[in-house]
């Protein structure tokens, strides 16, 4: 399967067995800067997967472009340890690659003992919200030097090639950006100045390293921010880096300051492959795309259409280490997608947290959570096939348990299907197939349209029983709810009814604001729709755009809190708001719901209370835990586990590693 995929190529001298890259992500599984046994099983895992390059990353060059939180090479006591981890991904086939790492004006003084960023100029960062001390020509030397002694380190350590990270924002990026790169000397003004730290930098390692080692360099195809390097200036700087001795070029979107979305589901799959297009057309070593690259049919085009030489699966690698054996193999549908949520990576790292995945509970702890075969098969039921009992059913079977799984509704999924409607959200629904797939893998007996009773579990006799009722829409103490046009987030989102113009959200959570979301979008244009409208020229640029945001209805969010989004992720919270923004959704804050009565709704704000008439009113203010079953179930004297929202409402990530971890507990 996948011909073009699995084609080997060649960096500089190494011959790579297929175009599968997984990129450097920080994954903080440490805070002394050191490799450790999570490292090594994760990466392990990530090469027996079958991908063949594996690139170790970000690895930092010195203390104040890193800092604490990153694993480091500016110690030659730091090289046993990497030697362990290279010998550990060439074992199982992969090549092993590291990125080195400065983060310029990036570095968070937190990281760095209160120690001042450096950049090449005073210019405020948003991201570290630190303004950098402007590097001197003897700064720029000693870090140009330590470049060279890092790629010397890895080299030592056994890595078969390096990458050096110039993209994303860091100091690379800054030098070349005219925003952040106000020097008034040689490193700074024109692009040829501003290409001279880089390029320095280059020329110093590929000396070091020798003519045949291969030298790679992962750049930003866009910056995507106001003022900086667009896709018109980078592949100029693209043929610099490939005369300046670079080999591979592994190209990605924009900055961690872009107001353009790098990573959400929003962003569509494979979008950002034309930027390493338009670097390929201008040079001619490899070139790598990145960003969303989630399906083998993806990558596959991508490599057959021309767009790149190599495609990077991050996340997807996360979510999935055996994501390229499992499409070599022609087992695709078996993938546990990455539904690119944020939220066990993106999110965890910004909470300083080690990185993780929702979907896939044993990503970076592949050690302690391995899969332990039963000796005896004992038969297990499982009630309720939302996330949390289909990951349990399906860890269960896999460990040898023969699993009846039940659900009283005719398709499996639960919630996913809530969760996967609003606008942007649908790669949740993606889920569903995948455990399908694995549902139909494994001794599982599904049985749909079944409501369980103690009566069948008396009948069953299981030998261990796993409860996973899910919840139901929690009702705040509001008077009115039981009017006509009052409904659930639930009701919306699951049945899509007729709203009229007016409508009204009661709160202001992730719930709230995604169903806000999915009804303010009824009625606008889609994506086929404007691709049709625009090639056509058939309206002007600024009506497409009018169109494309305004919906047939007018929707209203009240929270009682003074914001909005409190349960969603830092990473994805600026992109949902930014979309309500552009519906034109009017959000009231500090606003107390007191009563519906006959569609005017009572809301208390500033020790005022006002009243606004609706068309409908969509109340989404939480869940609340099913327990029928869970209430009853140790009548049957039965050992039996309850997870998921039965538990406690929680997130699909709780669900799912709830579901594993209790079938493990087996
Ligand atoms: C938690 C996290 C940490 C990351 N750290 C780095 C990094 O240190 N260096 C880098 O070049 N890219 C980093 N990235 C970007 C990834 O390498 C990759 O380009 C991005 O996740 C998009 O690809 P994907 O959709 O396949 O995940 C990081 C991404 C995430 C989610």
């Amino acid at each position: 399967m996948y011909p073009y995929l699995f084609d080997p190529i060649k960096i500089n001298s190494v011959e790579i067995k297929n175009r599968i890259a997984y990129p450097s992500l920080g994954l903080l599984f440490s805070y002394d800067r050191k490799l450790n046994d999570r490292y090594y099983h994760f990466f392990e895992a990530r090469a027996r997967g079958g991908s063949g390059l594996i690139t170790v990353g970000p690895v930092g060059i010195d203390y104040i472009g890193s800092g604490l939180a990153t694993i480091a090479l500016d110690s030659d006591d730091y090289v046993p340890d990497f030697k362990h981890l290279t010998e550990i991904i060439q074992a199982e086939g992969a090549k092993a690659w590291v990125q080195l790492f400065h983060a310029g004006a990036y570095s968070h003084p937190i990281l760095i003992d209160g120690k001042h960023p450096i950049g090449p100029s005073e210019v405020y960062s948003p991201y570290s919200k630190t303004t950098p001390k402007a590097m001197t020509i003897e700064d720029i030397q000693i870090v140009q030097n330590c470049y060279v002694n890092a790629a010397l380190r890895a080299q030592a350590a056994g890595f078969d090639g390096i990458e050096i990270l110039a993209s994303a924002g860091y100091l690379i990026t800054q030098f070349l950006s005219p925003i952040k790169n106000k020097r008034e000397d040689d490193y700074g003004g024109n692009l040829e100045n501003r290409l001279r730290f880089p390029l320095e930098v280059i020329q110093k390692v590929r000396k070091a390293l020798g003519s045949d080692y291969p030298l790679t360099i992962r750049m930003a195809g866009n910056d995507f921010v106001q003022g900086s390097n667009t896709d018109n200036e980078t592949p100029e700087i693209a043929k610099a880096y490939e005369r300046a001795g670079i080999d591979a070029i592994n190209v990605t979107g924009g900055w961690h300051e872009s107001r353009v979305p790098q990573l959400p589901m929003t962003l569509p799959r494979s979008a950002y492959a034309y930027l390493a297009f338009n670097i390929k057309q201008s040079v001619s070593v490899p070139v790598m795309a990145s960003n969303r690259i989630a399906d083998p049919q993806t990558a596959e085009k991508i490599i057959k259409d021309g767009m790149a030489d190599m495609v990077n699966l991050g996340r997807v690698l996360i979510a999935d280490p055996d994501w390229p054996k499992k499409a070599f193999e022609g087992r695709a549908d078996e993938i546990r997608p990455c539904v690119a949520c944020s939220q066990g990576c993106t999110d965890q790292i910004f909470s300083g947290l080690p990185v993780g995945c929702i979907g896939n509970p044993q990503a970076g702890f592949e050690q302690d959570r391995k899969i332990v075969p039963i000796k005896t098969s004992k038969k297990i039921m499982v009630i309720g096939a939302g996330p949390a009992g289909l990951e349990a059913s399906i860890t269960a079977a896999t460990r040898g348990f023969k699993v009846d799984l039940y659900d009283k509704e005719n398709e499996i999924g639960g919630q996913l299907w809530i969760a996967g409607a609003p606008p942007h959200k649908q790669e949740l629904i993606s889920y569903i197939p995948y455990y399908k797939a694995m549902l139909k893998k494994y001794p599982i007996s599904l049985h749909l349209n079944t409501t369980v009773d103690l009566k069948l579990i008396k009948k069953n006799k299981p030998a261990h029983i796993i409860v996973a009722e899910g919840a139901e829409p929690l009702l705040p103490p509001i008077k009115g709810l039981d009017e006509s046009t009052v409904l659930t987030a639930w009701d919306v989102l699951k049945d899509n009814p007729f709203l009229g113009k007016q409508v009204a959200v009661i709160g202001g959570g992730a719930v709230g604001l995604e169903t806000a979301l999915y009804i303010a979008t009824k009625g606008a244009i889609t994506p086929e729709m404007l691709y049709f409208l625009f090639s056509y020229q058939a309206e002007p640029d600024d009506r497409l755009r009018e169109l494309l945001f305004k919906g047939t209805t007018e929707v209203t969010v009240f929270e009682m809190l003074s914001k909005v989004g409190k349960d969603v992720g830092k990473s994805t919270k600026w992109i949902l708001l930014d979309h309500l923004k552009k519906f034109h959704v009017t959000i009231i804050t500090c606003a107390k719901v007191t009563e519906i009565n006959n569609q005017k709704l009572f809301f208390e704000k500033n020790n005022e209370v006002l009243q606004q008439k609706f068309d409908h009113i969509v109340v989404a203010s939480g869940s609340k835990s099913i327990q029928t079953l869970s209430s009853q179930i140790s009548e049957t004297k039965i050992p039996f586990q309850c997870i998921g929202d039965c538990v406690k409402p929680g997130k699909i990530g709780d669900a799912i590693h709830g579901g594993y971890l209790a079938a493990m507990r087996i």
